[in-house]
């Protein structure tokens, strides 16, 4: 008798496990396909202003190494710029990769001299999205209320940033 009732023991017990182990990895499945959505907004600027208003990309992104988080910037950007890039954008920085991959992001905040942010810009290459104009990229100008101000294949940002097409169209830092 106490044989059995230590077999029923042991056998509720690896029931439990096994059970535990399947809720835990549904669990675990779920929040990994969250935040893989999470981390690649559709090509469309409202999409992408309501990823980083959750990203707490302030807090999470890097600055280029040996950049001064706020700097004094060029115009037209603004008086003082904080920019900020996604690890994709940064690792193909530091590989020295020539372009960035898509699902790269760079972030740039535009102050106002008082340190009033004045606009946040962004670059951002969205997976399947075509601009042979800018290697792919997808240009953003939001105001500090979340009101876009330009989206998309944006002609000035374009002929501005074309100056520098050979480095992906980026001013700030050396891709190649
Ligand atoms: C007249 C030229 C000019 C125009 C127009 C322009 N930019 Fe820039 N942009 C720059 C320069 C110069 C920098 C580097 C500023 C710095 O870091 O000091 C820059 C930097 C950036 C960066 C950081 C990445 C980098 O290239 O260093 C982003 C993001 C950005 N601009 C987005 C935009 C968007 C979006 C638009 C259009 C709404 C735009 N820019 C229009 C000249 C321009």
């Amino acid at each position: 008798m106490r044989c059995s009732w230590s077999f029923l023991g042991r056998f509720l017990t690896v029931l439990t496990a096994a059970l535990l182990g399947v809720v835990l990895a549904a669990g675990c499945a779920s929040q990994e396909a969250e935040d893989m959505s999470a981390e690649a907004p559709a090509a469309e600027g409202a999409a992408i202003v309501e990823y980083l208003g959750s990203a707490d990309f302030q807090n999470t992104w890097q600055h280029l190494p040996g950049v001064e988080p706020l700097y004094t910037g060029q115009d037209p950007h603004g008086a003082l710029l904080s920019t900020y890039f996604n690890a994709i954008a940064l690792k193909a920085i530091e590989d020295k990769a020539g372009s960035i991959p898509a699902g790269g992001m760079v972030v740039k905040e535009n102050f106002m001299p008082d340190g009033t942010l004045a606009a946040t810009t962004v670059m951002y290459k969205p997976a399947g999205f075509e601009n042979a104009d800018a290697n792919g990229w997808f240009f953003l100008k939001y105001g500090p209320d979340g009101v876009i101000e330009a989206e998309g294949k944006v002609q000035g940002c374009t002929e501005c940033h074309g100056d520098v097409q050979d480095n992906d169209f980026l001013f700030s830092v050396d891709v190649k």
